[in-house]
Order: structure tokens, then C-alpha cells, then sequence
């Protein structure tokens, strides 16, 4: 089959190392999401796999075609690639009718009348824009033109789909439906696709795998669950979801984990088993802090404090002595005091070194 594979890919402008040896392979028909703040990179990876920059060194080839190639000095333009693109700005030609938009791609590709038509018919109905054909782009809303700019990116059955943030112009709700939507296309058409996105919820929603990076590299690859259950380190607990990040001691090694005394001198148990450090941090996320009306292993008494409502929800920043933590509850909390449990399972434990890189660099950015 033909899977796309990334080798040691390096891009480098001046100072700035934009992608920073990326080394991957996604299968065909995979719905791959590259994901990461601003300026980590993911444009530059996209544009490097569609021909449209230079990479610095390394390797990209489609199956047996090879894209480009650093130590051979072997480029193939974009226009031989067989790739549709689609950007944020959906960048339709405005003088163009939506029929004629679609023509343009095939009317390149030196595909004769009849099957140009053919194929533009199937693109439209393929997006439920038929109806449109003959309309110019001023005359459509931002959702249609978005779909318009997905048709002509596979009218001519590209061997990839590359996807620049292609929803960000679009309103929160429209943005959900149309993922919802491409993703489904997506799987029908069963052609591999790579998806930029900053919008982490976007990210987990439509991927079969997710690619975080900060800073030009890659800092997790996998599916959208593991990557948030199982955030390889501090830099992804914190940027997919959110996380407490509390500073701890191992004072115990167990069988299944340790215990691990916080700031406050609470002692708790984690599942995950230390590296070799015993000066910790023990992530665990808002939302798997329970509020508990006992006393027992891992709880902790609080004190309430700011609460926001987050409409499904509600957050609240809590203390105990010198431990701050932030919990979400789905009902507003009455009282000034209450009792908390941090679930064994629900904690990952980083070296307090390992994060310490991560918030000098990304988390402070
Ligand atoms: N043509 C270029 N010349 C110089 N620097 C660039 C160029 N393209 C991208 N960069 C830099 O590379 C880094 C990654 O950019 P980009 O891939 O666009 O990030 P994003 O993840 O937001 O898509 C940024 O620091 C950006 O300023
Ligand atoms: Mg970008």
C-alpha cells in the first residue's frame, strides 16, 4: 500500500528551526492530525509533504515515489505530487463560477470536456453543493465556500488530502457539524489525509492518530484517547485537556506505583511508577478530581475558592494549606470547605526536571 513516510525531515530558516527531524509514517486512508500551538511547525510539515518549500535535509515519498529526497537533491513540484490542498482562506478564484473554480484543477490536467464534467459533478454532489454550480464565490457563505474549496481539492482524486486549519473561518457551531462532515467524507473516500489544527478538541474529535509538536518537533504521536490518557510528558498533559501540575516526593515504591508526599504534606497514591527521580511532579486533570463526603485514601480537605462556569460545567480553584488545584464539577459547590479525591488512576508522574524544560520553553511561551 501506499503509505506516505517522513524521514529525518529537517527545515531550517536561519535561526529557526522550523521542523525539527520529524520522522513518521502514516498508512493509507489514515486520518492524521499534526497539532500544536502557533508556530510549532505544522504548516511547514504540510507544505514540505505538498512540494510548496524546500526542506533542509531529509526524505518524503508517496509508496514507491519519492518526493523529495536531501541527499540526492531529488524535488518533484507540487503540480506531480497529486495533491489536493485546501487552506483557511478557501483562496477560490472570485471571478470564477463555482463549476468553472472546480474546472480549473482538470482543465490543467488536460481532462477532456466530458469526464470534466463528470468529475465536477460527482465533487459537488460529493459536497451537496450541485445546487451551487453556477454561483460565484462573493455569493456563498463561509460554510459553502469551504465545502467548494474541499471539491476542488478532490475532483481530481488526489492520492493525499491536506488540510491546512481549513475550518477556523467558520462559526463554533458550523465548525462542529462540518468536522463531523469532512471526517465522514474522509472515510468514504478512504484517502489519506493530513490535518493542521491548533484546536485541540478538533484534533481529538476527527483523528485516527494525532501528531502533537512544539517547537518543530514531535512530542507524541498517537490516538486521540491515548494521547490524552496517556500524555508522554508535561508539555502534552498540559497543551491536550488541561492539568494540574502538583510537586511531590516519592517517599514510597510499591508494587503498582508509589505514594508520593505533596506540598501540603498529603500523601498520595499513584498507579504510575516513578522514573528514577524522586522528585516528582503528579499531573491529573480538572475534571478527574472528585468531590467526595469521606475521608479516606488520596482525599484531601479544601478550601473553595474563585469558581468559573463553563457552561457544561463548573470550575473552581481550591487550596489546602500550600497545594493549589483547580477541579470542575457539574453542579455549583455551596459551601466554603470541602473534600476531594485525586484517583489513584487518574494521575501521570513526570520528573520534576522534565517539567521544569517544558515550562522554560513552551508552556511560558
Ligand atoms: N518562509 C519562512 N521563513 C522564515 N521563517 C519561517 C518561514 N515559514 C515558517 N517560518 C517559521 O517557522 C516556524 C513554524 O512556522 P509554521 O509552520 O507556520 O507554524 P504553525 O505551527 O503555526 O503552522 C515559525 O517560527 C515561523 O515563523
Ligand atoms: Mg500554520
Amino acid at each position: 500500500m501506499a503509505d506516505l513516510v517522513l524521514q529525518n525531515l529537517s527545515i531550517v530558516y536561519g535561526d529557526v528551526t522550523a521542523v525539527d527531524d520529524v520522522s513518521l509514517t502514516i498508512p493509507k486512508g489514515e486520518f492524521l492530525t499534526l497539532l500544536g500551538p502557533s508556530g510549532c511547525g505544522k504548516s511547514t510539515t504540510l507544505f514540505a509533504i505538498a512540494g510548496l518549500n524546500q526542506p533542509t535535509s531529509g526524505h518524503i515519498a508517496l509508496g514507491d515515489r519519492v518526493f523529495f529526497d536531501g541527499s540526492a537533491k531529488t524535488t518533484v513540484p507540487t503540480e506531480r505530487r497529486n495533491i489536493g490542498l485546501v487552506f483557511q482562506s478557501y483562496a477560490l478564484w472570485p471571478h470564477k463560477t463555482v463549476a468553472e473554480n472546480l474546472a480549473f484543477p482538470l482543465q490543467l490536467r488536460r481532462v477532456n470536456r466530458a469526464d470534466r464534467d463528470k468529475a465536477i459533478g460527482e465533487a459537488l454532489d460529493l459536497v451537496e453543493m450541485t445546487p451551487y454550480a453556477e454561483r460565484y464565490p462573493f455569493e456563498l457563505s463561509g460554510g459553502q465556500q469551504q465545502r467548494v474549496a474541499l471539491a476542488r481539492a478532490l475532483v481530481y482524486r488526489p492520492s493525499l488530502l491536506l488540510l491546512d486549519e481549513p475550518l477556523s473561518n467558520l462559526d463554533a457551531k458550523l465548525r462542529e457539524r462540518a468536522r463531523v462532515w469532512l471526517r465522514e467524507l474522509q472515510e468514504r473516500l478512504n484517502v489519506t489525509t493530513i490535518y493542521v489544527t491548533h484546536d485541540q478538541s478538533e484534533a481529538l474529535a476527527v483523528s485516527d492518530r494525532i501528531v502533537v509538536m512544539s517547537m518543530g518537533k514531535m512530542r507524541q504521536v498517537g490516538a486521540p484517547r491515548e494521547i490524552y490518557e496517556h500524555p508522554k510528558d508535561a508539555f502534552v498533559a498540559d497543551f491536550i485537556g488541561s492539568s494540574n501540575f502538583l510537586e511531590g516526593t516519592v517517599t514510597e515504591r510499591t508494587e503498582d506505583g508509589a505514594t508520593v508526599r505533596l506540598a501540603n504534606g498529603a500523601m498520595i497514591r499513584t498507579t504510575m511508577a516513578p522514573t528514577t527521580s524522586a522528585d516528582v511532579v503528579v499531573a491529573v486533570r480538572p475534571e478527574r478530581i472528585a468531590l467526595v463526603d469521606e475521608s479516606g485514601e488520596n482525599t484531601i480537605p479544601v478550601t473553595i475558592g474563585h469558581s468559573s462556569y463553563l457552561g457544561a460545567a463548573y470550575q473552581y480553584e481550591v487550596t489546602s494549606g500550600d497545594l493549589a488545584l483547580r477541579i470542575q464539577t457539574d453542579r455549583p459547590i455551596d459551601a466554603k470547605e470541602a473534600r476531594v479525591r485525586i484517583p489513584p488512576e487518574a494521575t501521570t508522574l513526570f520528573s520534576r526536571e522534565a517539567v521544569k524544560d517544558v515550562a522554560d520553553s513552551d508552556l511560558a511561551a
